[in-house]
């Protein structure tokens, strides 16, 4: 059976203080839950990081990973931080390929193949993020449009490196604008993602590969993506950034 898993994407926001208080709510919310069958990450800014994880209780379902790497391990890369880095703080996930990264940072999919390459060599797994712009979808593109970008950021991975790996689908016009595709696109293009692994790497890795809905999600529309058959759960900016509607959603996959 796939993971069910939700993403707590909180992009620039909270300070420490903030920061370490909505964690906090998350996981006393969480932890009066039992029998919790979806796996939950936060993604705070890199500088809570190591301040978040030590919150967290030692095993169970509740992770932290980070929002982005850098696509070398170390070195003269003023301002940024490294797969490694994350991993000494207890990061085990790791974003890659952010809309928001690849339209304002220029990332484009060379990088992004050698970024999940990276977070693999140094134990994080990758959650990779693909989506199409509306212009694409109202061409009727979208399908293709993602494939190419699954194919040039996956499809260099082994059969053994992508089973460690999660897909992102968020539409780029659906991020912050409340605006959503309705479930059947949604799970029109989840099959298409899935069957995309499937034709690479076979059927069996295909149907374990988690696929994250994600885009202006929240707690009133989450259910009615999370029933689709190949939505495995949700990547959540706006909506995690309060503990009540993240665990409403976290609750929605359960
Ligand atoms: P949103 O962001 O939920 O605020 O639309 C999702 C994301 O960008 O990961």
């Amino acid at each position: 059976m796939r993971s069910k898993i939700v993403v707590a994407n909180w992009k620039m926001n909270k300070d420490l203080h903030e920061g370490l208080q909505l964690a906090a709510r998350v996981i006393q919310m969480l932890g009066n839950r039992a029998n919790r069958s979806a796996q939950v990450i936060l993604l705070p800014p890199f500088i809570h990081l190591d301040a978040i994880r030590k919150l967290l209780p030692k095993s169970g379902s509740l992770h932290v990973g980070a929002q982005d790497c850098h696509v070398h391990a170390y070195g003269a890369f003023t301002g940024e931080v490294s797969a490694p880095m994350l991993r000494s703080v207890g990061a085990t996930f790791v974003l890659i390929g952010h809309s928001e990264r690849r339209q304002h940072l220029g990332e484009h999919s060379a990088l992004l193949t050698q970024k999940v390459t990276t977070a693999l060599l140094h134990g994080l797994r990758p959650i990779f993020c693909c989506g199409e712009s509306q212009q694409v979808r109202t061409a009727g593109h979208q399908e293709s449009f993602v494939q190419k970008q699954l194919a040039a950021g996956l499809f260099h991975l082994s059969a053994g490196q992508i089973a460690q790996v999660i897909i992102a689908y968020e539409p780029i016009w659906a991020i912050g604008t409340g605006s959503t595709p309705i479930p059947t696109q949604v799970q029109a293009m989840h099959y298409a993602i899935r069957s995309t692994i499937a034709s690479r790497y076979g059927e069996e890795v295909s149907q374990n590969i988690p696929i994250l809905y994600g885009g202006s999600c929240n707690a009133e529309n989450a259910l009615c993506f999370f029933v689709c058959p190949d939505v495995d759960g949700g990547l959540i900016g706006k909506a995690s950034l309060e503990a009540v509607s993240f665990v409403s959603i976290v609750d929605a996959l359960e």
